[in-house]
Parts: C-alpha cells; structure tokens; sequence
C-alpha cells in the first residue's frame, strides 16, 4: 500500500514511522512512504508557503498554489490516487471501521495543514474528505497522519506476523480485548488467573469472551452499541454487569 503525504515536516513523519513493526513493512515494501516537502513547490526565493490571512486575524494560511502544485505532481507520476484526505479538526472522527475501510484502497493522500489553516480552495479542488483524529487540535496534521497510517498498515497483507492477530484485537468484533498475561505466572502475589494455564482451550476461549465483555461493559460502554453480541453474550451481560441489552 503506497500513502503519499503532502507537508512541511517530511522529516518529521520519516522518523515517526520508522521503528518496530511499520519500519519492517517499509524495509519489505508492503507500505510505501511518498513523503513530498511542499515547500518545494514555493515560487517565491523565500521558499515561504504562507501568508497573512484576508480580513485580518491572527496567525498565517498556508497558500493554496504550493499544495495544489504538490498535488499535481504526485498525480502525474500517480495516476491512480483518488483519495485525497486533509488532517482536521473538522473532518470525520477516526474509528476502526474507518481504518479497516481505507484499508481496502491501494493509494492515499494526505495533505497536512498547519499554522491557522489552509487556504479554503485547497479543500474545494482537491480534497475529497477531511480527517480528524480526535477532538482536539494539533499544530499541524502530520501527527494525525502518521496515526492514521500506523493503524491502516497493521490492516495491510503480510504487515502484522501473526496474520489473526489484527482481526482479534481491540475493536475488530466490537468489544476491547481480553487481559494477556505472560510469566512469571506469580508477579509479587499477583496471580495469573487458573485457567489460563489449564490448557483447556475451550474454557480460556470463553474466559477470554467473557473478559471483553466485562472490560467492554466497564470501561467502554458505549461501544457495547455496536459490538455484535450473541443472545449469551446479553444474558452474560445482563447476570454479571447489570447491562441491560435491549436499552442500548
Ligand atoms: N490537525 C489539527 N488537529 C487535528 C486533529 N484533531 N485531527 C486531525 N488533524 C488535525
């Protein structure tokens, strides 16, 4: 999967996405990085990229002509980019199914903003959606890219090692993931709980359910909403975390 990123901090995205497991799909070529330094296409022998805002306010907006030109050029060589997301505030809020959803494009562009915004026309001419990673708001959007395609990638072919592992994390059927445990079995009288290690795989499957669904239940229950919940998972709910199912 190839994402190519519009920006001023290249560098900056460059050395975020460089360790562990997103480091190792870049070096086998399962993701590829076009990071492009829109300074490069400032026409002006300062190299600025901004200016003062019409009708006065604070701060500067980042010029349309460097971006739209940026953009161009990635077209060119990238004909095939149809997706063209700018990191905001304002955008859509990022969730899992958003993630699994951009997953499933070969090609994404991003544009990072940064001082007080960007020039409107950008987003009129080019962008086709706007992202936003939470709310609150960032200095520029490179942290926000850099979050989005850390967590596309793990969704890409061959990424992850263990090829289930992505499916059955987090989020991935709607509930928070069950506690993991590894040794030593006693930490400082902070037990392991049995049947993990009884060998009983039937019985930790369950213990493991069950668990997502107490976490889910406690910690995040709105998600309970949207998980996908058997008719055992509603009684198990109902009995252990007073949820009553139906009133979601
Ligand atoms: N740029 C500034 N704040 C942002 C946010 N919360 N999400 C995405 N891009 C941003």
């Amino acid at each position: 999967m190839r994402f190519h990123v519009l920006t001023l901090f290249p560098e900056h995205i460059d050395e975020g996405l460089n360790s562990s497991i997103i480091k190792r799909a870049r070096e086998n070529g399962l993701i590829d990085l076009n990071l492009v330094n829109i300074r490069d296409f400032s026409k002006n022998k300062h190299k600025t990229v901004d200016d003062y805002p019409y009708g006065g306010g604070a701060g500067m907006v980042m010029q349309a002509g460097p971006i739209i030109d940026a953009y161009a050029q990635v077209k060119k060589e990238y004909p095939n980019v149809k997706r063209v997301i700018y990191l905001s505030p304002q955008g859509q809020t990022l969730n899992q199914e958003k993630v699994l959803e951009l997953a499933q494009e070969d090609e994404l562009l991003f544009i990072c903003g940064h001082y007080e915004g960007i020039d409107e026309r950008v987003i009129e001419s080019i962008v086709t959606e706007e992202l936003s990673i939470g709310d609150y708001v960032l200095t520029g959007g490179e942290m926000a890219a850099m979050v989005v395609i850390d967590a596309v990638s793990r969704h890409v072919e061959g990424v992850l090692s263990n090829s289930v592992s992505a499916d059955v994390e987090s989020f991935d059927n709607g509930l928070l993931e069950y506690p993991q445990y590894t040794r030593p079995a006693d930490y400082e009288g902070q037990t392991v709980p049995d049947v993990l290690l009884s060998g009983n795989h039937q019985k930790i499957e369950q213990f493991r359910h069950e668990q997502s669904l107490i976490r889910t239940a406690k910690k995040r229950p709105d998600l309970l909403r949207y998980a996908v919940l058997s008719q055992e998972d509603k009684i198990f709910l109902k009995k252990t975390c007073h949820i009553d199912t139906n009133m979601l």
